[in-house]
């Protein structure tokens, strides 16, 4: 764990004004930081610990406590999951553990880590920070990103305001969910080459986009770094944008989800 630049406050813990902690909980780590709820930017540096196995809501509670506690954090923390998010309980857990369904998770979070704590679905936190800070800015009209990794995870905005939990990696493409084929991890599982993965995607997309008529079409996840080997592949009537926090993005937006008190 590396530890933050900024100091911490003489009493040992960080003062939280405009302050909040972000953490992104991936399958196989989890990404913290202290984010400017202001002005976005992340204050010192993130860490990363390995999620617990199993990786149920209690472990995972857990380990945030225990990052946010080694750098001296008592404020409040945003948590963005791979699963729907439903008035603080998760509903679905497609890449995660079973017991998330229907955790109360953000009651689990206001206990153990803040009371101010929140919790969101992660393609949702990386678009609020994509929305406020990156690619998705002054965005008018429909704004879709997608993050590609082990599973796809889908942000809607329309003029700036999230639709929560659209799940447009579930659609279902060829029978079964459109991740299934389509995510990065799909790619490496099944040696897909760029251009044979692009013509996946491109099958995939040609349908979202029929339904939704985006404006703006960004790609996140740890792929989006190689996006000019695959994004030109692509043939499809929307804007097309690769997203500018990369792998902050997801704990960036849990921080600005928290709401400002
Ligand atoms: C989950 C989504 C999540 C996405 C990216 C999907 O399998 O259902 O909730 O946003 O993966 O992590």
């Amino acid at each position: 764990m590396t530890a933050l630049d900024t100091q911490p406050h003489p009493s040992g813990t960080l003062d939280h004004d405009g302050l909040a902690l972000g953490a992104d909980v991936g399958g196989s780590s989890i990404k913290i930081g202290v984010v400017n709820r202001h002005s976005g930017q992340i204050v010192g540096s993130t860490v990363k610990v390995t999620t617990p196995k199993p990786a149920t809501p209690e472990a995972v509670v857990a380990a945030i406590k225990g990052a946010a506690e080694k750098l001296g954090w008592t404020g409040p923390v945003g948590v963005a999951v791979p699963a729907v998010v439903r008035a603080g309980r998760t509903h679905s857990a497609a890449n995660i553990d079973p017991s998330w369904i229907g955790a109360d998770i953000e009651a689990l979070c206001r206990q153990e880590l803040h009371p101010d704590s929140v919790v969101v679905n992660d393609a949702d936190a990386a678009g609020i920070a994509e929305v406020r800070l990156g690619a998705g800015r002054e965005v008018r009209g429909t704004c879709l990103l997608l993050t590609l990794g082990t599973g796809i995870g889908s942000a809607l905005f329309t003029n700036g305001v999230l639709v929560a939990n659209t799940e447009l990696g579930h659609l279902r493409i060829d029978g079964d969910s459109a991740e299934k084929s389509t995510s990065a991890s799909a790619k490496v599982r099944d040696g897909l080459s760029y251009p044979d993965w692009a013509a996946r995607l491109q099958h995939y997309l040609e349908y979202v986009t029929k339904v939704l008529t985006p404006d703006v079409l960004i790609f996140g996840g740890g792929i989006s770094a190689d996006a000019d080997l695959w994004v030109p592949l692509l043939d499809l009537p929307v804007e097309i944008r690769v997203a500018q926090l990369r792998n902050d993005a997801g704990l960036v937006g849990a921080a600005l989800a928290v709401p400002h008190r």
